[in-house]
């Protein structure tokens, strides 16, 4: 109740914010989405229920599940002037690039008519943005293969219908695994929201200045792409396939302990789990069940595996409490699901876009809610008289 957190490295963080969304205890591996335990939501639920539960507090019954999900299926569209927008990139630029300046821009088309005093037009504009993100993600991919972006189909589900987005090519018809589509679902599910992360609480600390909901997320995605954060499922894989090989594991584990190397086991440590993340359990188990289901043998599983097995019984990542997070086996199975490894970030932040707008909400309609106004240690020079460059 205090708010005042330390972490076992003896840092201390005061609480930014007062939440009812999400709950971890990361010394337990808890992680609970509006009390619903992490592992019930991945067996149960789909990530577009989840993305209602986030935003109202509550499972939604038949008739408001139907009614969100036509809200947000009849939102999936970009404004065709909007589209122009990408043309202005380069095309190899990062899609993670793309899609910072794509949500920025997106406050050009729809802030102007939003007034954030009304409850129902902040509502909606989280709607666009879970119902648009993923159609944004999927035009940036096919902008930078030089494909033509497709439309939304509204008769598709919303993991399917981005994944037609992304993949569905003129010349010929479309086969989607479903696999594929429960896969995605399910990493959805486990990245929609995570309590006050770096990139939640930037959307939080964008939006207490009463910034419109676009330019928050659009803060959200840039502090998501640092490899700290959510840039680290790309640089797992990156990893993986620099170890290359099971019998080279040993020497990355070493490499990783020398703290001159500057290198990091990437997908392993998290500033709050002090035990396994809970997401990275259900995902290590999903990862062989989804690469036998579509009959991918990746090698890299099995460094993953290795790696994973040798930092466990290793002193140095024991007595630091370091585990694998999310990260760690995730890019493996977007990799089985043909998605290319430029876009695993942007994969987290279709589903963080859930958890962004419904922190955005709770702030918003939190009366109590004041700008967020972080204090430092002043660590500069006592006050000094000034000298004219002559004698300097
Ligand atoms: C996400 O906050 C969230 O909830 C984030 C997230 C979400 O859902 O939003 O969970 C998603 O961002 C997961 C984290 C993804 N990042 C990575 O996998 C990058 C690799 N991990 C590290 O950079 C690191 O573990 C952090 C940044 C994730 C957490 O850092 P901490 O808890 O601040 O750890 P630290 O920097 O204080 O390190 C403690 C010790 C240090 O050694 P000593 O100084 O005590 O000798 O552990 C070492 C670190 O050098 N250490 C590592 C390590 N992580 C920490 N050593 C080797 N490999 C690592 N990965």
């Amino acid at each position: 109740e205090t708010g005042l957190f330390t972490y076992d490295s003896g840092f201390t963080a005061t609480a930014s914010c007062r939440s009812a969304i999400t709950y971890i205890d990361g010394d337990n591996g808890v992680l609970m989405y509006r009390g619903y335990p992490i592992e019930q939501l991945a067996e149960h639920s789909s990530f577009l229920e989840v993305a209602y539960l986030l935003m109202n507090g509550e499972l939604p019954g038949k008739d408001d599940f139907a009614t969100f999900e036509h809200e947000v299926t009849h939102h999936t569209m970009m404004h065709e002037a909007f589209r122009t927008f990408l043309f202005g990139f380069r095309h190899d630029a990062h899609p993670m690039a793309m899609l910072v300046g794509m949500l920025g821009s997106m406050a050009s088309f729809y802030h102007n008519t939003l007034d954030l005093e009304d409850a129902e037009q902040r509502r909606m504009a989280a709607i666009r943005l879970i119902a648009k993100v993923p159609t944004i993600a999927a035009a940036c991919h096919r902008y930078s293969i030089g494909w033509p972006s497709r439309y939304p189909k509204n008769n598709l589900e919303y993991v399917t219908r981005f994944l037609h987005m992304m993949k569905e090519v003129p010349s010929e018809p479309l086969e989607l695994n479903p696999v594929a589509a429960k896969a995605l679902d399910l990493l959805f599910i486990l990245h929609a929201d995570h309590e006050q992360n770096a990139s939640t609480s930037t959307v939080r600390l964008v939006g207490s200045t009463g910034a419109n909901p676009y330019a928050c997320v659009a803060a959200g995605v840039a502090a998501l792409w640092g490899p700290a954060h959510g840039g680290a499922n790309e640089a797992v894989l990156k990893m993986l396939e620099e170890i290359g090989r099971p019998d080279n594991v040993q020497s990355a584990v070493d490499k990783a302990k020398d703290k001159n190397s500057g290198f990091r086991l990437m997908g392993f440590g998290h500033r709050v789990y002090k035990n396994f993340d809970p997401r990275a359990k259900i995902i290590r188990e999903m990862c062989h069940k989804v690469l036998n289901e579509l009959g991918v043998n990746d090698p890299l599983l099995e460094v993953a595996m290795k790696l994973e097995e040798a930092a466990l019984k290793d002193d140095y990542f024991v007595q630091r409490k370091l585990y694998p997070n999310v990260d760690f086996y995730s890019g493996i199975i977007y990799k089985a699901l043909g998605i290319p490894t430029e876009m695993f970030t942007v994969m987290f932040a279709i589903a963080r876009t859930a958890g962004w707008v419904a922190h955005w909400l709770e702030q918003q309609n939190d009366p109590e809610a004041k700008i967020g106004r972080p204090r430092q240690i002043y660590t500069g020079y006592d006050a000094r008289d000034y000298a004219s460059i002559d004698k300097r």
